[in-house]
């Protein structure tokens, strides 16, 4: 197949390699110049592509055509920048894959997009997205916009937080005090089985669908990075025990149902 990954960052530069040598003929973006040699060395055809609210920098044409699939695997960057427009970025490239005639789009999206509350709810994919950070508002926003489109059929992949080679979370955590929620069970996901999750729906062509894409294992915040920290012997993260935590645990029915996916890595 022909696929196109805009966005190959953490994620979707491990995933382009995958596929290629998987056989596919996969087309990557990157916004940097410097990066470009990297993605044609490991068999990538390198586009130069920057999404803005006003339009798209380089030839988004070129990379969109002839492309079977199409995988958007862009951070919404309000962490960065919090005025970030990501849901008309997301239009401006709707338009563009109107034209080009792309059938099929998966769009990563983040299981930030339900709310965490006291009660510590059970999310599955027959839960209404519920999130109402700007994040998560901005990601529901261009979940449905791709999904309600008539000229392609979208699938949105939920991932919890994203771990593996070169990305630790409690590399961050450690050593730190009065940390928040640490009662909320951990949602997180092995760049394994991201990648795994994301050939199973282009296999199987599970167009049409939501996935919520977490780890089954739900240990509570405190009781999995204190056992990390111990682990790689790294100062041990102290946690606020002075109020309630908020949180949720993501389930999943479809990875199961639609995509038979079971989960390689453990926590
Ligand atoms: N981090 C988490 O824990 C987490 C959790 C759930 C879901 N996700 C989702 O997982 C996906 C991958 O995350 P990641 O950690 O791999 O991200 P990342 O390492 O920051 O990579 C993002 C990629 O998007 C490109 N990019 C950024 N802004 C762009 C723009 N305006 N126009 C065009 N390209 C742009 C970057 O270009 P360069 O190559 O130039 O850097 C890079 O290739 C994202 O969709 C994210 O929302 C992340």
């Amino acid at each position: 197949m022909n696929i196109s990954i805009l966005g190959c960052g953490w994620l979707g530069l491990p995933l382009a390699k995958k596929l290629v040598e998987e056989g596919h003929v996969v087309k990557g973006s990157t916004t940097s110049r410097e990066k470009m040699t990297q993605l044609t060395s490991e068999g990538i055809l390198p586009y130069l592509l920057k999404l803005h609210t006003e339009g798209i920098q380089g030839d988004i044409t070129a990379f969109l055509s002839d492309a079977d699939v199409l995988i958007i695997d862009i951070p919404p960057g309000l962490r960065g920048d919090p005025d970030a427009n990501f849901i008309g970025k997301i239009g401006r490239l709707q338009d563009y894959i109107k034209k080009s005639g792309v059938a099929n789009v998966l769009f990563i999206s983040s299981t930030s997009v339900y709310e965490d509350s006291l009660e510590i709810p059970v999310y599955t994919e027959n839960d209404p997205a519920n999130g109402i950070s700007e994040s998560a508002k901005q990601l529901r926003s261009a979940e449905e916009l791709l999904r309600n489109s008539e000229s392609f059929s979208a699938s949105i992949v939920r991932f919890g937080g994203l771990f593996g080679p070169g990305r630790n979370p409690v590399n961050y955590l450690s050593g730190r005090k009065n940390i928040k929620d640490p009662k909320a069970p951990v949602n997180l996901i092995h760049l394994e089985d991201c990648i795994g999750i994301i050939i199973e729906i282009i296999n199987k062509k599970a167009w049409g669908e939501i996935f919520n894409a977490a780890s089954p294992e739900h240990p509570s915040k405190e009781e999995h990075y204190t056992s990390k920290a111990r682990e790689n012997n790294l100062p041990l993260p102290e946690f606020d025990q002075g109020h309630a935590s908020k949180g949720k645990t993501i389930r999943s029915v479809n990875l199961k149902e639609k995509l038979d996916y079971s989960f390689r890595q453990v926590l």
